[in-house]
């Protein structure tokens, strides 16, 4: 959730990016801070807990004068809410200033690396290793660029990051590794901007250049230079983007689908955002109201949702009921509100909502406490009907907004919120030490690098897919344990867009029934990681494929096997089985998403369907 922006030009700095803050204030925040520099002034640093209007307040006590800066909202990852932990960050020097977004994976070691040199540090944040890396590397390279460079290589995990240096005044330089952390650079006469966000910069500019994965940016009152981070030249286009706020929140995508689809491995970073703490192998859940002593009492825990929200439900069931050891029944909230349900005093209900607005989702929830039992929401949109009745509090995804129909990011998001949830309830319960949950918290912030891998790989082998199957009228989805969900999932995505029937089964289940379907012309879409599981799969491929059907195998990076039994084959990153549907779901979305543009179909709005279903 956390914003950037920065402006070199003539205007007045603080004025321009505490404006394209506020319009980044949707996203939620926790604190923010500028870093200002004049060369009679000096740098100025602003910071302050709680809303922008606190920053602003400051900075009419305390004014921030220059022509240059940095500014930032910060969603708590590493370390709590603090002035001490909020950005910009300085080196020990105090002459190099630096602002992130994303996760640095391997921080703990970067630190006592530090450390042991003797760096002394002010925050827990893993934002200020960057800055005094940084300042390691600019006493070698003597600029600030190739500095920058440097540092990048070290970290691990998706990264956007901006810098500035007191013998530099006259550039910041901005770099992205992975794609956690968008960067966008605007330009106009004299002046040019950065920004995590468009919105941040549209009242000034509408040219604007996004940087890829691995580009750094030297930005300057003349111009912009972009080169890799491997030291190389880059060029990249500049798109004019349209006034329309929705045409230009879209940016360069066709559809909003699409660009939600990449805005994963960004909001798979924004749901862990101060969640997590790998030094105590803790999980913090903000809102949750219940405390430890409310945690135990749960003695079953009933989730409803509708749609995919149901199929993230199935899914947390595994794992709840795996780490916590707590018995959780899945319902369809449309189903739930009318059988009647016997809910103890000892039980929990859990939902899982995008919109918060679901009409029989609220109507299981209402049901839930007209019986005394406690609701706990895990939800999207911040101060939806859902966040506001949960007693127990709203678990929000912070995945902002989902524009497409078909929910992708929203998704994926809520399937981490559960992992968060059902860790969270372990260690109330005393059925993980945080010795056992720190392993589990590294998985977790690895997810966002290998969900950013996979859209990258898998986009082009879906469209080259879709020139076997796009004629299909039928398609069957194969899963086992907590990747059936994500069979469910893939063919409901797959219907929903492309209009294409498609059935999801538990792969076991095939055989007494879904098998006569099966011949040349049926694409059958199976879910094979390694896992305990794998054999089961393999023999149900080999079962599909005697029967000639066309296997499309979702497969683990290094399975060399399975390429030799199955028609495609779409390979993902390893990652603990249960967090293995975080992944495996990516490529059923890409390829539901591909067969629709090919089809030639209204993919952001496909026919029948709302966004938010607030009718019976
Ligand atoms: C499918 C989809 C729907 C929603 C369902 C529940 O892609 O998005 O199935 O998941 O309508 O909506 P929310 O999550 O808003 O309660």
């Amino acid at each position: 959730m956390c914003g950037i922006v920065g402006y070199i030009g003539s205007r007045s700095a603080t004025e321009v990016i505490i404006g394209g803050l506020q319009r980044l204030e949707y996203r939620g925040y926790d604190s923010a801070g500028i870093a200002i520099y004049d060369v009679e002034a000096g740098l100025q640093l602003r910071r302050s807990v709680g809303k922008l209007s606190n920053l602003v307040a400051r900075v009419t006590h305390e004014p921030a004068v220059g022509t240059i800066g940095l500014g930032h909202t910060r969603w708590a990852t590493h370390g709590g809410v603090t002035e001490a932990n909020a950005h910009p960050h300085r080196d020990a020097s105090g002459s190099i200033v630096v602002i992130q977004n994303g996760i640095v994976e391997n921080y703990l070691e970067l630190k006592s690396r530090l450390l042991e040199q003797g760096v002394p540090f002010q925050s827990q944040t893993d934002t200020e290793v960057i800055a005094h890396l940084l300042a390691y590397h600019y006493q070698r390279e003597g600029s600030l660029a190739p500095a920058l460079r440097q540092t990048m290589l070290e970290l691990r995990g998706g990264n956007a990051v901006v810098a500035f240096c007191i013998h530099e005044p006259d550039r910041f330089v901005a770099a992205r590794l992975g794609n956690a952390g968008g960067v966008v650079l605007g330009s106009a006469q004299g002046e040019h901007f950065v920004a995590s966000d468009v919105p941040a910069i549209l009242d000034y500019t509408r040219d604007l250049i996004f940087l890829e994965d691995r580009d750094l940016a030297v930005v300057s009152r003349d111009g912009i230079a972009l080169s890799r981070l491997d030291g190389s030249q880059v060029a990249r286009p500049t798109v004019t983007v349209p006034w329309d706020p929705i045409a230009a929140a879209r940016g360069d995508y066709k559809h909003f689908m699409e660009k939600e689809i990449h805005e994963q491995p960004r909001a798979l970073v924004d749901v862990l955002r101060g969640r997590i703490d790998h030094e105590a192998g803790r999980v913090d859940l903000e809102d949750l109201r219940l405390g430890d002593a409310d945690l135990r009492r749960v003695e079953r825990i009933y989730i409803t949702a509708c749609g995919t929200a149901w199929h993230a439900g199935l899914v947390a069931k595994f794992m709840i009921e795996r780490l916590a050891r707590v018995r959780v029944e899945v319902d369809y909230a449309s189903e739930f509100r009318y059988r009647e349900p016997v809910l103890g005093k000892d039980s929990l209900l859990l939902t899982f909502t995008q919109s918060g607005e679901t009409v029989d989702t609220l109507a299981a929830m209402e049901q839930a406490r007209d019986q005394g039992v406690p609701s706990v929401a895990i939800v999207n949109a911040i101060g939806s009907q859902a966040a506001r009745v949960a007693d127990g509090g709203p678990i929000y995804l912070h995945a902002g907004p989902e524009i497409g129909v078909a929910s992708t990011k929203a998704f994926t998001s809520m399937l981490v919120s559960a992992y968060l949830f059902a860790v969270r309830l372990a260690q109330a319960r005393g059925t993980m030490t945080p010795d056992q949950i720190r392993p589990h918290l590294q998985a977790l912030v690895e997810l966002p690098g290998k969900a950013a891998t996979i859209i990258e790989r898998v986009i082009p082998q879906c469209e080259e897919l879709t020139e076997h199957y796009h004629r299909a009228s039928n398609a069957l989805f194969l899963g086992r344990q907590q990747n059936y969900p994500i069979a469910l999932e893939g063919a409901l995505k797959l219907k929903e867009i492309s209009y294409i029937h498609a059935e999801g089964y538990p792969a076991g289940e095939m055989k007494h029934g879904p098998i006569a379907l099966i011949d040349e012309d049926l694409p059958v879409v199976c879910i094979a990681p390694r896992d305990d599981i794998y054999p089961k799969m393999v023999s149900n491929i080999e079962q599909v494929q005697a029967r000639h059907g066309q296997v499309i195998a979702i497969i683990t990076d290094g399975d060399d096997f399975l390429p030799t039994r199955a028609r495609h084959t779409l390979s993902v990153p390893p990652t603990i089985p249960l967090l293995q549907p975080v992944l495996t779901a990516i490529p059923l979305q890409i390829f539901a998403y591909t067969m629709a543009v090919r089809r030639g179909c209204d993919v952001d709005q496909p026919r029948n369907l709302a966004k938010s279903v607030t009718v019976e």
